[in-house]
């Protein structure tokens, strides 16, 4: 049957999500599956349901496509997609209530606290700790993510991150590697450290850069590396993720992990992680592609 690969959209994260598919897109056709491509701005629902779609690859980074809205609108229509329900994507979209999850879970996350207009930044500050970092609660890709060093930035920092989400939240800042581990069915695949030498992994070292190092393999002994998928894996099936996704988060001086996110709909692009961390198990683009595809039929 024929697969729609629904990429684009309305989210700030449109540009990235345009790469992923595209890419995506490309693997399909070269791998001989009956593949077309839909951006999901130009005639919505609506327009997807028109192209009579046996399977949806979805390829959406933030907003509808990546919070459970059409993983809803796709169960209605009895039509499988790719990937996690809508109760994993919706969670999964929201990063404090994922961390109160998680929370709940006993798995460890850093401290956090939800900002407003008239938050007390000064207690804020107190609370969590200088420095501290400020996220808009629903995007990805970095955008609208400031770390903050003082009371009197963190109230810039909020109003920058509110120009993204009107829910934005401080979160104390673990200050260390990045790591991130990718799940795909049943596999934890290697993990990676991200060095960033600016320091910070923003949407420009994310995306645009050419110097951000991807250490895989980690560097961490077998042990540890072992842990950390577990650690990956418990996240990922607190929230009832399921199909494939990426954990991210922070190792402290202590050597101690910190959860910070769930990617639902992580990135597909020719910089992007998940792909990394396939082929360094073995799995090609394309295999990996079909592998993610096989997640609708379960
Ligand atoms: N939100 C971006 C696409 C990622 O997690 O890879
Ligand atoms: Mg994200």
């Amino acid at each position: 049957g024929r697969v729609v690969v629904v990429y684009g959209g309305a989210s700030a994260e449109r540009e990235v999500s345009l790469i992923s598919g595209s890419a995506i897109l490309a693997s399909l056709k070269r791998s001989g599956v009956d593949a077309i491509g839909y951006d999901l701005a130009e005639s919505g629902l609506p327009g997807l349901q028109a192209l009579a779609p046996d399977r949806v690859f979805i390829a959406l980074h933030g907003g509808v496509g990546e919070d459970g809205t059409l993983q809803g609108a796709l169960s209605l229509l009895e039509i499988p997609f790719t990937g996690s329900g809508v109760l994993a994507s919706a969670l999964g979209m929201d990063k404090q209530r994922t961390k109160a999850v998680w929370h709940n879970a006993g798995l460890p996350t850093p401290e956090s606290l939800t900002l407003n207009a008239a938050s007390d930044w000064q207690s804020v500050c107190e609370t969590l700790g200088l420095p501290l970092i400020v996220k808009p609660v629903h995007e990805g890709s970095t955008i609208g993510i400031s770390i903050v060093e003082s009371p009197e930035a963190l109230e810039a920092a909020y109003r920058d991150a509110s120009r993204f989400d009107a829910a934005v939240m401080a979160e104390r800042f673990v200050q260390g590697p990045e790591y991130t581990v990718s799940l795909l069915g049943d596999s934890v695949l290697p993990a990676i450290r991200v060095e960033v030498p600016s320091g910070f992994y923003d949407y420009e070292a994310k995306y645009l850069s050419n110097e951000t190092l991807y250490h895989l393999p980690c560097g961490l002994s077998s042990e540890d590396e072992a842990a950390l998928g577990d650690l990956s894996r418990r996240a990922f099936e607190a929230i009832g993720a399921k199909g494939w996704g990426r954990v991210d988060m922070m190792r402290d001086a202590d050597g101690q992990f910190w959860l910070l996110e769930v990617n639902t709909v992580p990135g597909m692009t020719d910089h992007s992680l998940v792909p990394q961390a396939a082929a360094h198990a073995g799995v090609g683009f394309d295999a990996l592609v079909l592998r993610i595809l096989e997640s609708s039929l379960n």
